[in-house]
């Protein structure tokens, strides 16, 4: 892996952390961070030995407490369109084809809570925040927190959060569907490690492919959706993971997937 000056890389068997390391200003998200990450989920992409990525952010006080506001001061509309349209991480953890969980111990907010929603599968310490406070800047969520967050909770309670611009707690984002999981501060990694490690047993063409149908849903109606879902359930037997699943499975032993 290339060396970073904002993200950190670790590979654990099968798992690679990925760390946003700017805790000094609770890993807000700068240009370089969206560009370093960019690149380390590139490489993380086209590493075979990698089945699942976690996301984290440095430090006890915050996974990201959102964009770098410091770089909004002198930024012009057309700037700021440009820089939201290109390859950002969010538009990179969106179609990323491995699992991508978010590890959240702290501030959740803004650009951080977006990137949180753009990962798979959210897991959170119990004394996470997380909230939406573009409003108090005059500005409106830009990393898809207005499409994410209605997804995920509905349309009051997004709207609410958006509106007010107020933080929730996590027990109160759990009861909502914005995470998984809520751990002790003391459990949160080995709980999201363990999580990790079962999702990475599985075959990674079948967990691509449940990912795209999954994702899917959200962006069509629900017979172009069923389609999709077929295609994707039949391209998976074309794989020898297929085989070695269901022989697996009639053999009464575990399987061994290989990505083939
Ligand atoms: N962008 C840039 N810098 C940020 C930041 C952000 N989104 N969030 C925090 N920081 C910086 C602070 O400016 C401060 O830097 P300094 O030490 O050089 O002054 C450092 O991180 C620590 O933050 P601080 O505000 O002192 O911590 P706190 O515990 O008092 O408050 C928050 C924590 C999260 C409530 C507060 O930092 C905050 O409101 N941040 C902005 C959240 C936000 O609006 N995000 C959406 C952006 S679109």
């Amino acid at each position: 892996m290339a060396d970073y000056e904002t993200i950190l890389v670790e590979k654990r068997g099968r798992i690679a952390v990925l760390t946003i390391n700017r805790p000094d200003k609770l890993n807000a998200l700068s240009s370089k961070v969206h560009a370093e990450g960019v690149q380390a989920l590139d490489e993380l992409k086209s590493a075979s030995e990698v089945r699942v990525i976690v996301i984290k952010g440095a430090g006890e006080k915050a996974f990201v407490a959102g964009a770098d506001i410091s770089e909004f001061a002198d930024a012009s509309p057309v700037v700021q369109r440009e820089v939201m349209n290109s390859r950002s991480l969010f538009t990179v953890l969106d179609t990323f084809p491995k699992p991508i969980i978010a590890m959240i111990n702290g501030f959740c907010l803004g650009g951080g809570n977006e990137l949180a929603m753009a990962c798979d599968i959210r897991v959170a310490s119990e004394k996470s925040r997380f909230g939406q406070p573009e409003i108090n800047l005059g500005i409106i969520p830009g990393g898809g927190g207005t499409q994410r967050l209605t997804n995920l909770i509905g349309e009051s309670k997004a709207m609410e959060l958006i509106l007010t611009g107020e933080m929730i707690d996590a027990p109160t984002a759990f009861n909502y569907g914005l995470v998984n999981y809520v751990h002790s501060a003391e459990e949160l990694e080995s709980k999201t490690m363990e999580l990790a490690d079962k999702i990475a047993e599985k075959s990674p063409i079948a967990l691509q492919m449940c990912k795209e149908a999954v994702k899917f849903a959200s962006r069509s109606n629900i017979d172009e959706g069923l389609r999709r879902e077929i295609d994707l359930f039949a391209i998976c037997f074309s794989t020898e993971d297929k085989k070695e699943g269901v022989a697996a499975f009639l053999e009464k032993r575990k399987p061994v997937f290989t990505g083939k």
